[in-house]
């Protein structure tokens, strides 16, 4: 069941996207070589609880820590550890959700460290580009699998691979609600989109094969073939004739 908010929720839930946006201002500018993935997620809960937001991955079925910290060939999912240390090249995606008074916001971002080679460049780079192309086609009246398409097709146009286990979601009281949003599929197909559902709509990519696999930890999710992966998220609310995005720190790109 699709559960749209109202206008009050939409609010609290701007509030929660203000407070991710503010995390990524401020690891953009600490995301250094030599820092832990760890210190990373210290980063993140400070942030979220000095802005009255409680980081919601933590205890999330039991997850260990306040962000997903996710290197190279770690797709979703890694678990923030003091001894995974970020060095100049790597590709480092860093996922997260705030909840402000009961609701909540969810977004990834892919962090470049240093210069990196053409291949880590251009999965960052196709990875959110996929995003803003299916993002295009969210209003009222266009299909969930409208967006499933679009980012499928352009990820695979690039030569690249969309992950089949995971999808996006709805979002609002809880971090994950209905409907299912694969990176896969047709247009024309799923649930029918209305202003006040709030989506998040997450791009999750591999450069090689699109198999994973899960570690013995039960959480981090790397790439069957330990080729490189990417991934970017934002949560979007429907509007009336299109979208808002509210996990973007003004300014941000
Ligand atoms: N934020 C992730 C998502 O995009 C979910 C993280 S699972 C958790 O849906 F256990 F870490 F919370
Ligand atoms: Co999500």
């Amino acid at each position: 069941m699709i559960i749209t908010k109202s206008a009050r929720e939409i609010n609290l839930m701007k509030e929660a996207g203000r407070v991710v946006g503010l995390v990524f201002k401020r690891l953009e500018e600490t995301i250094k070589p030599g820092m832990s993935t760890l210190d990373i997620d210290v980063i993140v809960e400070s942030t979220m609880l000095e802005n009255d937001c409680i980081p919601a991955e933590k205890g999330y079925y039991g997850y260990p820590a306040s962000a997903c910290v996710s290197v190279n060939d770690t797709l979703i999912h890694g678990i923030p550890s003091n001894k995974i240390i970020i060095r100049e090249g790597d590709i480092v995606s860093v996922d997260i959700v705030a909840t402000y008074k009961g609701y909540s916001a969810d977004a990834c971002r892919t962090y470049k460290v240093g210069t990196l080679t053409e291949r880590a460049n251009r999965i960052v780079d196709v990875t959110k580009e996929a995003f803003f192309e299916a993002l295009k086609v969210v209003k009222p009246g266009a299909h969930i699998g409208d967006i499933s398409e679009i980012v499928q097709k352009y990820v695979e146009s690039h030569g690249y691979n969309v992950v089949r286990e995971y999808t996006g979601h709805g979002i609002g009281a809880h971090m994950h609600e209905d409907p299912s949003i694969p990176n896969y599929g047709k247009a024309g197909t799923g649930p029918v989109l209305t202003p006040g559902m709030a989506l998040c709509i997450e791009p999750m990519v591999l450069e090689g094969r699109k198999d994973v696999r899960v570690l013995g930890d039960g959480w981090t999710v790397k790439s069957k073939d330990g080729k490189l992966t990417a991934h970017y998220e934002n949560t979007v609310i429907v509007t009336e004739d299109g979208y808002e995005i509210i996990t973007m720190y003004e300014g941000e790109e």
